[in-house]
This record gives C-alpha cells, sequence and structure tokens, in this order.
C-alpha cells in the first residue's frame, strides 16, 4: 500500500469542501484541503449566500420604511441610507462566518493548504510548487460566472459587473439593467430596487426563473413587476458600451429582430454559472468533462478514475449550497467506508426576495412531462389568518400529490416566510409522505405555515378557511 501524505485531500473550502473535510477528519481521517482563496468558505460564504442575504436583509429593512408598511402600522419616519454602514455590515457577517470555518478546520485538526491546486496524477497534486499525494481526493471547485459574449464584466470598474461587483457597488445605481431574470438576477436587482434604483431586467426566456413551477414563476413575475420592476422578457443583450458612467446596451427579441439601445448607468450580468475545473489539470488525473463541462460521478460521488471523488457545483444538479454540504458530508461517509447518500428529488430551492419563492420536488409541468396524474392543491396566502393578522397576504402554496397514492410530489410557493415553510415539507416529502399525512399534521396557529396544511387539504378536499 502507497504510503500517502493525508488519507483525504479535498481542493476547494466551499460549502462541498468544507462539509466534506470536516465530516471525514470527524471520521478519523487525516484530511487536508486545499484553497486559492484568501478565506475559507467558498463562493457562498464570500461572494454568494451570505453577503447576498445580508443586503437583502439590511435592504428590506430600508425598504419596510420607505414602501408604507411602516405607515400601515402608523408608524412614520424618514430613514437616510448610509450605504457604506451597510457595506460593512455585510463584510463584518462573511468575516465572521469564515473565520468561523477557519475555526472549525483547527478543531477538527483539518489542515488547510493555501493555494490553488492541479493534478499531477491520480493521487498527487501540485499546490504552490510542493506535491501533496492522498489516498483520496475530492474535487470541490464549485463553479463562477458564465460569461456574455459582447458585455464585458469589469467588477474593478464597477460599471459592467457580475454578482461579486454587484454585492459590492459603492453607491445606488441610477439604472440597473440586469441580464438574466434567475435567481441571482432577482435577489440582487431587489436589493438595489429597494434601496432606490431603477431596475431593468432583460431575461430571454419568456418568464422568471426557469425550473421553478409554471403557475410561481407567472405569479412572480406580476410581484416583481407591482414593485416597480421593469421586465423585458423575451429578450437578449447582443451588445454593451462603457462611456464614463452610462453604459449602451444593445437588445433584441430572444428570437432575433427588433433591435434597440437602453442605457443604464450599471449592468449585472447574471446568466448562470459555469463549473470550474480550468487549471486543474484532470487530464493527468485521466478525468474527462462532460459535454457541459461537468466531472460526472456515480450516485456515491465517485469518478470514473478509482480515488478521485466529485460535489458540489462542479457535478451537475442543481447549484445550491445545502445540496453541496449533504454532497460533501455523504462523500466523506462513503471515503470513510461508510454510507453516505443524498436524495437528488428532495432538494429545496428558495429565492429571498419579498416574498421568498420556494420549491421542491416536481413541478406541474414536469409532471405532465413524465406522464404522472396527478392532483393539486392550492391555498392562498390571502385566506391565511397569520399573514392577514400581519398584512403581507401575498403568493399562494400549491401541493402536487401522485392521483394514485396520494404522495407528495412536489410543493411550490410564494409567501413571505416561504424559504422557512418549505421546510417542514421537504422532511414530509423525505419521509414518503402522503398529502393527507401533511393535512392531519398539527400546526401551530396562528403561523403562515398553516397555509401548507391547506394547500394539503386542497389536494383531496376542500380547505376550511377558503
Ligand atoms: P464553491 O462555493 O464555489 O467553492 C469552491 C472553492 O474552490 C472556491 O472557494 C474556489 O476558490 C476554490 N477552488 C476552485 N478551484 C480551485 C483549485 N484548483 N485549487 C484550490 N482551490 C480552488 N446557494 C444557496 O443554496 N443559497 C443561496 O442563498 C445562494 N446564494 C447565492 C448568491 C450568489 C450571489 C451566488 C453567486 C451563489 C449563491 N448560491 C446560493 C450558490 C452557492 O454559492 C453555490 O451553490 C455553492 O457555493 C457551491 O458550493 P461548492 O462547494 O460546490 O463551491
Ligand atoms: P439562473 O440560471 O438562475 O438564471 C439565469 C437566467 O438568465 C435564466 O433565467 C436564463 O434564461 C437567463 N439568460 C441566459 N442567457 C441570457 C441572455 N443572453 N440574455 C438574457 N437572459 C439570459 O442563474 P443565476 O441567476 O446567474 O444564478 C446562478 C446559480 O446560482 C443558480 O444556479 C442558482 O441556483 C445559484 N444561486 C442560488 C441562490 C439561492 O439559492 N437563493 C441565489 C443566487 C444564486
Amino acid at each position: 500500500m502507497a504510503n500517502y501524505d493525508y488519507d483525504v485531500l479535498i481542493i476547494g473550502a466551499g460549502p462541498g469542501g468544507y462539509v466534506a473535510a470536516i465530516r471525514a477528519a470527524q471520521l478519523g481521517l487525516k484530511t487536508a484541503c486545499v484553497e486559492s482563496r484568501a478565506t475559507l468558505g467558498g463562493t457562498c460564504l464570500n461572494v454568494g449566500c451570505i453577503p447576498s442575504k445580508a443586503l437583502l436583509h439590511g435592504s428590506e429593512l430600508f425598504d419596510e420604511v420607505q414602501n408604507g408598511h411602516f405607515a400601515t402600522w402608523g408608524i412614520t419616519a424618514t430613514p437616510t441610507l448610509d450605504l457604506g454602514k451597510m457595506m460593512a455590515e455585510k463584510t463584518k457577517a462573511v468575516g465572521e462566518l469564515t473565520g468561523g470555518i477557519e475555526f472549525l478546520f483547527k478543531k477538527n485538526k483539518v489542515t488547510w493548504l493555501k493555494g490553488h491546486a492541479a493534478f499531477e496524477d491520480a493521487h498527487t497534486v501540485n499546490v504552490a510548487g510542493e506535491k501533496v499525494t492522498a489516498k483520496d481526493i475530492v474535487i470541490a471547485t464549485g463553479s463562477s460566472v458564465t460569461p456574455l459574449p459582447g458585455v464585458t464584466v469589469d467588477n474593478a470598474g464597477k460599471r459592467i459587473v457580475d454578482s461579486t461587483g454587484a454585492l459590492d457597488l459603492d453607491e445606488v445605481p441610477e439604472h440597473l439593467v440586469v441580464i438574466g431574470g434567475g435567481v441571482i438576477g432577482l435577489e440582487l436587482g431587489s436589493v438595489w430596487r429597494r434601496l432606490g434604483a431603477k431596475v431593468t431586467v432583460v431575461e430571454f426566456l419568456d418568464q422568471l426563473l426557469p425550473g421553478m413551477d409554471g403557475e410561481v414563476r407567472k405569479e412572480a413575475g406580476k410581484i416583481f413587476k407591482k414593485q416597480g420592476m421593469e421586465l423585458m422578457l423575451s429578450h437578449k443583450v447582443t451588445g454593451a458600451k462603457v462611456d464614463g458612467k452610462t453604459v449602451s446596451l444593445t437588445v433584441e427579441k430572444s428570437a432575433g429582430g427588433d433591435e434597440q439601445t437602453i442605457t443604464a448607468s450599471h449592468v449585472l450580468v447574471a446568466i448562470g454559472r459555469r463549473p470550474n475545473t480550468d487549471g486543474l489539470a484532470l487530464d493527468k488525473a485521466g478525468l474527462a468533462l462532460n459535454a457541459r463541462g461537468q466531472i460526472e460521478t456515480d450516485d456515491d460521488f465517485r469518478t470514473a478514475v478509482p480515488g478521485i471523488w466529485a460535489i458540489g457545483d462542479v457535478v451537475p444538479g442543481p447549484m445550491l449550497a445545502h445540496k453541496a454540504m449533504d454532497e460533501g458530508h455523504a462523500v466523506a461517509e462513503n471515503m470513510a467506508g461508510h454510507t453516505g447518500i443524498v436524495n437528488r428529488d428532495v432538494i429545496p430551492s428558495v429565492v429571498y426576495t419579498a416574498p421568498e419563492i420556494a420549491g421542491v420536488g416536481i413541478t406541474e409541468e414536469q409532471a405532465k412531462e413524465r406522464g404522472l396524474a396527478v392532483k393539486v392543491g392550492k391555498f392562498p396566502m390571502s385566506a391565511n389568518s397569520r399573514a392577514k393578522a400581519n398584512r403581507d397576504t401575498t403568493g399562494f402554496v400549491k401541493v402536487i400529490a401522485d392521483a394514485e397514492t396520494d404522495r407528495v410530489l412536489g410543493v411550490w410557493m410564494i409567501a413571505s416566510l416561504a424559504g422557512s415553510m418549505i421546510a417542514q415539507t421537504v422532511q414530509a416529502m423525505e419521509f414518503g409522505a402522503t398529502s393527507e399525512d401533511i393535512a392531519l399534521t398539527s400546526h401551530a396557529h396562528p403561523t403562515h405555515a398553516e397555509a401548507v396544511k391547506e394547500a394539503a387539504i386542497a389536494v383531496t378536499g376542500k380547505p376550511i378557511h377558503m
């Protein structure tokens, strides 16, 4: 048996890599994690989930005062914005959390190897000129922004930015054009709209939020429009030119034609993300990519090369932090000879706008495509007593269940607290629940979560409060 430096070497310290490293060390494996960034935590903690949620929270507080919600409750206030302070608070949150991972690495005796990793062979990587060997290597290198030809991102210039730049603007844009009506576009578009920017979203498809349930997408479009976002659906940007503080964009219909020029003070490119594999020298390890540039694995996260595993955004599946974390945990269990499983059918997704948008499992459209007979139950938040009391009645809950077995196949919702409400349905689906199981489960009153129970009742019967 070869003598390796480590039992396990993980490349990348994002949610996938750091969880894999900590779990592997907890299971008694000698573990190192290579990270080229100055701080641990990957995209999620440094330039993704955490800073975006911090700004969503701060900007929502500002918006609550501005948009009349305070006035509804007889409170008047004139808010002023100190953007520098808001950004500093976001940076503080990021620092505390990335520092927390460093603490956890030390506590669990995970060695952080600083630098960029490139394979030399299936058991050897080069990190900052040093050869490091391991019995098992996990690729958890994540993803980065997909570039848009003709629209060059320059985060330092702060005019045409990607999500990283949009999290760090030093002024509120006068007019922000967001290219891409997906999760990033809507979350960060919401941040800047709330802080005072005019926001135009240019989306290639005829609806926002691809992948989500059709009714949810339609309703989301109405809500964002009502909030003041201009939506240019079925349009694409074909070029952008910066001239001082103005960006001129050429926009045309997705199918081509009707070219027009729109001007903006700032542009956010958010048309998706692609796996990070450049500079890894995968060929030296004998690994190939699939047509989408991803590393394929089996259900245990083994790649085609024995001893090499892969998880997170670099493998197929939704690019979500919790999915990466679950895979990180599972791959560590598998490397240690235990059983690590991730149920790919039950991974929730949440858009942290106001209201929040959340879903798990299949959409009604997917049920149709797969020829599945389903029953659907819906309940509006306007009939939920807590939402009514709080005056936040936008949205609905939709439960999709198998017509024959009643097993819940998908749940979709728009509601102020959808990101928290989805959790009970994820757990129910994980346990193979029927809509009746949810309908007969006691839900505290008055809570927004009661809308889930009522939507479940609506699958086979009649909700009480509608
Ligand atoms: P990453 O987090 O991308 O980490 C990979 C790490 O590997 C990076 O730190 C990188 O520097 C390092 N690396 C890459 N190559 C090498 C190499 N060769 N050598 C050394 N190190 C290397 N998901 C959610 O679930 N919820 C959210 O709210 C959410 N918000 C987001 C907001 C934004 C603006 C963005 C951009 C993303 C958001 N995501 C969110 C997605 C989430 O960030 C990713 O799904 C998650 O970070 C993927 O984790 P990962 O471990 O696979 O990779
Ligand atoms: P996305 O895939 O969510 O949305 C990209 C959008 O851009 C799509 O609607 C697509 O149709 C559109 N598009 C593509 N090309 C276009 C073009 N040329 N012109 C106009 N529109 C175009 O990708 P996004 O928003 O960049 O996010 C990347 C990833 O990060 C997602 O996979 C998401 O899961 C993850 N993320 C998750 C968050 C969360 O869980 N709350 C928050 C932010 C990101």
